[in-house]
Order: structure tokens, then C-alpha cells, then sequence
């Protein structure tokens, strides 16, 4: 497939979710997510074309595996294991002789993954840290990757958790922690951030628009009264945009699929809650010395902000001699390969290599 191909004109319809008796927990809102009542439930949502609740499809892997390019007996860095989509694409390229060093700062997220892959425990390192920490890590597993992978933000898995607190479709409480055994939630975040802080990290982390709007209306709400649910500054982004819980909803209920309105207002604050600029900064900064001769970068970002910084680095790096080529645009999602897996929507994947 390729960009060429004709954007699908049918609409993708929302998977309808399971109502049961009027559930009130996400547990309990898709089958899928209860595998022992519904055997086979997986299987049949994904045959759907659908992505099933509590379950993470990787996004590009045939462009990953390309610009990876992992071969038998390489050792290869996944900086962001999540459900292992990647790694386990990778794994059997790089066997027989071959390792793959995984890396999640989710440390419930790293175990379930490592059960998942246990055919392979033999080949595989797995660190529960921050990427942040790369050299140290590269330290411990020999110095240095003939292959490194990023894919950067939050799995499915995180997102459709409402007791994670990223979710904006779902109340939850607001943590929005990677790594829920250290640093300050959103909610503590959100009680002390200055109004105009606030506002700049809307803009540069997420493209809002309506910044300052939006920030404001988020100062005006927590002077009220604590923000310390989700639906708490869902409502206050709403009301920045003219709408109330209720209005939005009924907007929705008539068709309208646009983005949600809190959706940037959310990325922004987890991207500043997780510190992911600068994680990335070290990862960028750290490449060039972690990788052998002939050794490949490949990282996959999902805004703007993200996508700037990779691909400034890697031109410095070329221009600098460390790299000996870069991917010259950014590779883009299939819409096709979206239509099925919306997550892809925003994804670019760049490249960087090292010279022999
Ligand atoms: C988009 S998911 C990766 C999905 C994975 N490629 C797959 O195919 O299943 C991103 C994962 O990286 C982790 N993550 C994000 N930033 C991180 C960081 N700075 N250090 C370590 N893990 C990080 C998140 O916890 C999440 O599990």
C-alpha cells in the first residue's frame, strides 16, 4: 500500500461498546476485557478490523523493520517496550544469536509484556526505567546497539484505563504517571502550574489553538475547587470552548467525530507530567555513542513538537559526520493501515544510520 491509495470513503463506526445491565466500570464495558466469559472475543474484534480494549497494535511495522533493518545475531534496544508489538517483530529477525534490550518506565505494563514474551526470555533483557537513563542502561548490557527503537507516548493499554487518568472520554482520577511509583500526577501538576506556563505548553506540546482560552478557564476552575478527576478539567476545557458535559455530548450523539476538545489539553499536560521532552533530548544526545559502526536509529513521535526535535538532531548529526544518512522526510501511516489502527493517524517515523 502507499499514500497513493485512495482515502477510504466510508466512515470508520465506532465498535459499539457493551452495555451488559448498565455497566459503570471499564472493566466491564467491553467483552474483551473479560476473555474468560467471552472466549474468542479478541480474536473476533480484531478480525472486525478493530483494536481491542486493553490491547495495543503496533503502528508501521513493516517501515520500522525496514529502516531497523535487524539482522541474525544483532543486539537491538526497544527504548519503549510497551505490549511488545515491535519487539517481538524484531526478535525473530535478530535469532538465532541476536538479544533484545527492552526499556519501560510501566513497570505493570514491562511484567505483563514479559509473560508475553516469554518464548523468548533467553534473548531478552528488559529494564523497568526511564529511557532517559539510556547510557545507563547500555552500561550494564555491553555498551553499545547495532539497532535502537522509540515509540514514543502511551500505549493503548494506558490510554483505555481510566484509573491511569489519561483519558478524557472516561472519569478517572488525575495521575497521568508512566511510572506510578515516583513523580508529581497531573493533579498535583495542575494545582500549582502558572496560568501562563499553562498556556505555553498548550501551544508548543500540543497545538492548541484556543491556549490561552483554555488555560485560563483551567486556572478559573481550580481556584473553585481542586481539579482531581478526569471529567474535572474535561469540564474545564469544555467550557474554554463554549460547551458544557452535557452540549458536547449531545454533539457527539449527532454525529460530529471531530477530535475531542480536551484531547490536546490532555496530551500536553501527560507530555509535561512524564518530562518526555527531555527523555527524548537524552535519547537523542546519547545515540550517536551508543550505536556500533553501521548502527540504525529509528524513532516514531506523534506531534510536532516531537517530530522537531528528532529530526534537528539528526541533521545535526549528519551534518556533523556522526550519522553517515537520515530519512530525508518523514514516513507517514498508510490510510489504509489507519483506517484500521486510528493511533496511526499521527504517527511519523524518521530514521538516522551510522557509518560502517
Ligand atoms: C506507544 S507505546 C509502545 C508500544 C510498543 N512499541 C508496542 O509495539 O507494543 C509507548 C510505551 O513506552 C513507554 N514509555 C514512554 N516514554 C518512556 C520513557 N521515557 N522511558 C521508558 N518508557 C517509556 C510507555 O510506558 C509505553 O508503554
Amino acid at each position: 500500500m502507499t499514500m497513493d491509495d485512495p482515502v477510504p470513503t466510508t466512515e470508520r463506526k465506532r465498535r459499539p461498546r457493551y452495555s451488559g445491565t448498565h455497566p459503570h466500570r471499564f472493566g466491564e464495558k467491553y467483552k474483551e476485557l473479560q476473555p474468560e466469559r467471552y472466549p474468542g472475543i479478541v480474536e473476533h474484534v480484531r478480525q472486525q478490523g478493530g483494536t481491542p480494549a486493553g490491547t495495543h497494535v503496533p503502528i508501521l511495522v513493516a517501515e520500522v523493520l525496514a529502516a531497523l533493518d535487524p539482522k541474525p545475531g544483532e543486539v537491538v534496544l526497544d527504548c519503549t517496550l510497551g505490549a511488545g508489538g515491535h519487539a517481538s517483530a524484531i526478535l525473530p529477525k535478530i535469532l538465532p544469536g541476536g538479544r533484545l534490550v527492552g526499556i519501560d518506565r510501566d513497570v505493570a505494563e514491562l511484567e505483563r509484556t514479559r509473560a508475553r514474551l516469554e518464548p523468548f526470555a533467553e534473548s531478552l533483557s528488559l529494564h523497568p526505567v526511564s529511557f532517559a537513563w539510556v547510557e545507563s542502561v547500555a552500561a550494564e548490557e555491553g555498551g553499545s546497539f547495532d539497532g535502537i527503537l522509540a515509540d514514543l507516548g502511551v500505549s493503548s493499554m494506558q490510554l483505555d484505563d481510566p484509573e491511569r487518568g489519561f483519558s478524557y472520554k472516561e472519569d478517572g482520577p488525575l495521575d497521568m504517571r508512566m511510572d506510578r511509583s515516583t513523580g508529581r500526577t497531573a493533579q498535583h501538576l495542575l494545582a500549582s502550574i502558572s496560568e501562563e506556563a499553562l498556556a505555553g505548553a498548550l501551544t508548543e506540546l500540543a497545538d492548541e489553538p484556543d491556549a490561552a482560552k483554555v488555560a485560563k478557564a483551567i486556572v478559573g476552575a481550580r481556584a473553585r475547587k481542586p481539579l482531581q478527576r478526569t471529567l474535572d478539567l474535561v469540564r474545564a476545557v469544555l467550557s474554554a470552548k463554549g460547551y458544557t458535559l452535557a452540549t458536547w455530548k449531545a454533539r457527539v450523539k449527532e454525529g460530529d467525530t471531530g477530535l475531542h476538545p480536551a484531547a490536546r489539553t490532555f496530551q500536553a499536560i501527560r507530555i509535561l507530567v512524564n518530562g518526555e521532552l527531555d527523555a527524548l533530548d537524552r535519547l537523542l544526545d546519547a545515540a550517536p555513542r551508543l550505536l556500533r559502526p553501521g548502527g540504525r536509529i529509528v524513532i516514531l513521535s506523534f506531534h510536532s513538537g516531537e517530530d522537531r526535535r528528532v529530526k534537528i538532531a539528526f541533521r545535526d548529526g549528519l551534518r556533523g559526520g556522526l550519522y553517515e544518512a537520515v530519512s530525508e522526510e518523514s514516513v507517514r501511516s498508510t490510510p489504509t493501515a489507519t483506517r484500521s489502527n486510528p493511533r496511526a493517524a499521527s504517527a511519523r517515523l524518521r530514521w538516522a544510520r551510522m557509518p560502517a
